[in-house]
């Protein structure tokens, strides 16, 4: 049992980054927070804000949006710091790996696996709905057998799928290609959403603020629980380590300042919202943000908002599928999951095999499974990694005081101790039925640990070999 806790040198995984097995170098702070908002603003601000604020948290939807960005920003200083003392591909599977041991490390990374597939398919889900209403705003009506899954009484959900594959190739084609676009795309979002805000400002009645919180207090806080999944996405940046020009300095900046920004354009847009619409209309709003514009007369702006919606959640897409690859290729790296998953094409220099996986998996769970199915799982999900990254700053600070950390979370113990309380406080939000599948998430993935990956685990040769020398 004893090599399930065995924690990995930090200096091997920094030697594997100038190995054979390593990514390209090419993006700069500058990408890394268009990196970082094109994988946070997306189906959160365009589509759930109007669900939160109609069924949780009203007019407070700001309120909500604050307090996921507390527990959100407390996560990004310890992913921060761990960003910045351990730059390499894996994000908090990576974190875990170096301060908590294998066994935590698996949990993280399985767990992660779970965030990142669900969430693709998810967000695509999110995508095909607007693409299907703005093309029959145009006279182009997709039938419906082919953009709803089974369970919505459609055959497959198309549009998902046909997106998802696109964004893979494009991955597979090299991160520089894939960064260009992305920072097209994010120029475009945040356009529209200022676009949205100066449009929609003038026509705000203080009336529509009353009653502030309709569902209470508990309304608020179920909102937060709720809009957290707006602001997933920020940690994806961290696994970008390896494709980094300077990952010490530059992480940091990305995490943080890509966070702070968004935080900023949700106030914005949830103040604006409630103001100009009352909160209850937005309950059969697929397209909130477009629907404002649209009751106040302005429909060229609601049709531009929905193109740029379109662009923001696929730049969502995009990075999230970029994270999900690296994941599995940083676990396969390590011998826990079958070698070939690890393989970097020699002229791409980007990892085929991982990223041909999570688009087989995530075009399934777009093409095939409803919305909420599976959206809860997110959330849960991530927060259970913020736990584990949380706790694991503590452990390091403790085992290796020595590191080089160009970044420092502020005040620990208390912080990540605090973030940690946080997060599993928002996850006990959560519905039943989203914490049991958690769970059954979890057994599986120990199952597969204890029958392939403790077998196959590289650091686990490496101290049986040297325990026989
Ligand atoms: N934060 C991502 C979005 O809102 C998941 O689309």
């Amino acid at each position: 049992m004893k090599g399930i806790f065995s924690v990995k040198p930090i200096s091997d995984l920094l030697n594997e980054t100038k190995s054979e097995k390593s990514l390209k170098k090419v993006l700069s702070p500058f990408e890394l927070i268009m990196f970082g908002i094109g994988a946070i603003v997306g189906t959160g601000i365009f589509v759930i804000t109007g669900l939160a604020a109609a069924n949780y948290s009203g007019p407070a939807l700001f309120i909500s949006f604050i307090l996921a960005a507390i527990v959100c920003g407390l996560a990004a200083l310890t992913y921060a710091e761990f960003a910045s003392s351990v730059p390499v591909s894996g994000s908090a599977y990576t974190y875990a790996y170096v301060s908590l041991g294998e066994i935590w490390a698996w949990i993280i990374g399985w767990d992660l696996i779970l965030e990142y597939t669900v969430a693709i398919g998810s967000v695509a889900i999110g995508w095909s709905g607007y693409i299907t209403q703005l093309l029959s705003n145009i006279g182009i009506n997709l039938p419906a057998a082919l953009v709803n899954p089974p369970a919505a009484g459609g055959i497959v959900n198309l549009p998902a799928i046909i997106i998802i594959v696109l964004i893979s190739l494009l991955l597979m084609a090299g991160a520089n290609q894939s960064a260009m676009v992305n920072n097209i795309i994010v120029i475009i979002k945040v356009g529209v959403i200022l676009l949205f805000i100066l449009l929609a400002a003038p026509h705000v009645k203080a009336a529509n603020w009353h009653p502030f919180m309709p569902y209470g207090t508990s309304g608020v806080l179920h909102g937060a629980a709720y809009v957290f999944y707006a602001f997933l996405g920020f940690d994806a940046v961290s696994t970008t380590a390896e494709e980094v020009k300077r990952p010490q300095k530059d992480l940091p900046k990305g995490i943080i300042g890509s966070l702070l920004i968004c935080t900023l354009l949700y106030i914005g847009v949830s103040v604006v919202l409630t103001g100009v619409v009352p909160y209850y209309k937005f309950k059969d709003s697929s397209a909130p943000v477009a629907f404002a514009l649209e009751q106040i007369g302005i429909n060229w702006g609601s049709s531009l908002v929905s193109v740029g919606a379109i662009c923001g959640i696929t730049s969502v897409l995009l990075v999230m599928s970029y994270g999900g690859t690296r994941i599995i290729f940083a676990m396969s790296r390590d011998g826990l999951l079958p070698e070939p998953l690890g393989r970097v094409n020699r002229k791409t220099k980007t990892p085929i095999l991982s990223t041909i996986i999570v688009c087989v998996i995530t075009a399934s769970i777009a093409g095939f499974f409803p919305l909420d199915v599976v959206s809860e799982l997110i959330n849960i999900g991530t927060l259970a990694a913020f736990v584990i990254v949380a706790i694991g700053i503590i452990v390091l600070r403790k085992k290796r005081p020595d590191l080089k950390r160009s970044f420092k979370c502020p005040f620990v113990p208390v912080l990540p101790i605090i973030s940690a309380v946080l997060c599993i406080g928002l996850a006990l939000l959560l519905n039943n039925i989203t914490k049991l599948r958690f769970v059954i998430w979890l057994a599986l993935g120990l199952l597969i640990y204890f029958l392939y990956g403790r077998k196959h685990s590289l650091l686990a040769k490496e101290i049986a070999e040297n325990e026989s020398q």
